[in-house]
């Protein structure tokens, strides 16, 4: 049950000896006790004497529907009874439409996510400007962007993270979504799943060392200035391997996701079969998050003149990845998107 609902927010066990100390900031109370045990009863007694007449979303699990139950529970404090033979998922759902009404529990999970993953990504960034990164907290940044795409699909991932204004965050956050929500429709093993993902967190960690007043300038770049923010793919790549123990694929992915198959990106000007498919994969969703993003000098493309223009980049993406990917970005979006 607890890890139900720490799926979706902070959650506190508490015995039927809790004092209720600090529970200003509680919304919500799940009772799970055996109200015929005086104890039990003292305790639940207590919490309504500290809550001091603030009435809170509490759900009672009771193992009888008697009426009686269902009256001490009330006085207790219950809004609302429910069988404990439910599963915690129902229970937690149940729970939350008292405390958020306004929103689902997919929402509420990836929100949640969002916020874990974006405390990571901050930290990174503030680490990785001291020239390396502890990759094994990134690790813990994996699931919760893979199961929130899973479970509130990729639309909510995007809509929730879009909303977000610090670009960098919005940026990693954005990509890594995709890049999930694209080795989902691809089919990948969850091991290569993880690696891409872990790849997309990371892949801009170079823009640490990137000057603010370049990396969020209020409008486009001049060429020095556009030099300096493209040396953030090497940088990233150094920042990794001083890291040590990074995968291979991340240091590809960091080093060279702004080449093209035709030899013009950049730091290397590698050319097709110089470029993994891994880092090809990454430089189609790290393309349309950019698009699709609001940056400081330019609205947020919509996402169907996005996917046209990565279909016109003939010659500098695959042609039958941009393809894979449009209907991985389609076959999540509540209104497809013709590609
Ligand atoms: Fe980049
Ligand atoms: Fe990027």
């Amino acid at each position: 049950m607890a890890s139900a609902v720490e799926a979706v927010t902070e959650c506190r066990l508490a015995g039927v000896d809790e004092t209720w100390v600090g529970i200003d900031d509680t919304a919500g109370i799940l009772v799970n006790v055996n109200l015929a045990q005086p104890e039990a009863r003292r305790c639940l007694t207590l919490l309504l004497r500290r809550l001091q007449g603030r009435r809170l979303p509490c759900i009672h699990l009771v193992r009888t529907s008697a009426a009686s139950t269902v009256r001490e529970a009330q006085a207790l404090g219950a809004t609302a009874c429910l069988s404990a033979l439910l599963d915690p998922e129902t229970v937690v759902e149940a729970l939350f439409r008292q405390i958020r009404p306004d929103a689902t529990v997919s929402e509420l999970v990836v929100q949640r996510q969002i916020a874990r993953t974006g405390t990571l990504i901050n930290t990174m960034f503030q680490t990785a400007a001291s020239g390396q990164i502890d990759l094994q907290e990134v690790e813990q940044g994996l699931d919760p962007v893979m199961n929130a795409v899973k479970e509130g699909g990729l639309t909510g991932w995007l809509e929730v993270v879009r909303a977000h204004d610090d670009v960098t965050f919005q940026h990693c956050l954005l990509v890594a979504g995709l890049t999930a929500g694209f080795a989902r429709s691809l089919g990948l093993s969850s091991k290569d799943s993880h690696l891409m993902v872990r790849a997309a967190l990371v892949h801009d960690v170079g823009k640490s060392r990137i000057p603010p007043e370049i990396l969020n300038k209020p409008g486009r770049l001049d060429p020095d200035e556009f030099r300096v923010m493209r040396t953030h793919a090497p940088i990233g790549h150094e920042i990794l391997l001083a890291s040590g123990n990074c995968d291979p694929i991340t240091l590809a992915v960091t080093r060279h996701h702004h080449e093209m198959l035709d030899g013009s990106g950049y730091p290397d000007g590698l050319s097709s079969d110089a470029i993994a498919d891994p880092v090809r994969l990454l430089t189609i969703c790290d393309i349309y998050s950019a698009l699709i993003e609001r940056r400081p000098y330019k609205e947020p493309l919509p996402e169907a003149e996005a996917l046209r223009i990565l279909h016109g980049m003939t010659g500098k993406l695959e042609d039958g990845l941009v393809a894979a990917f449009a209907k991985s970005v389609s076959t999540d979006c509540r209104h497809p998107i013709a590609a």
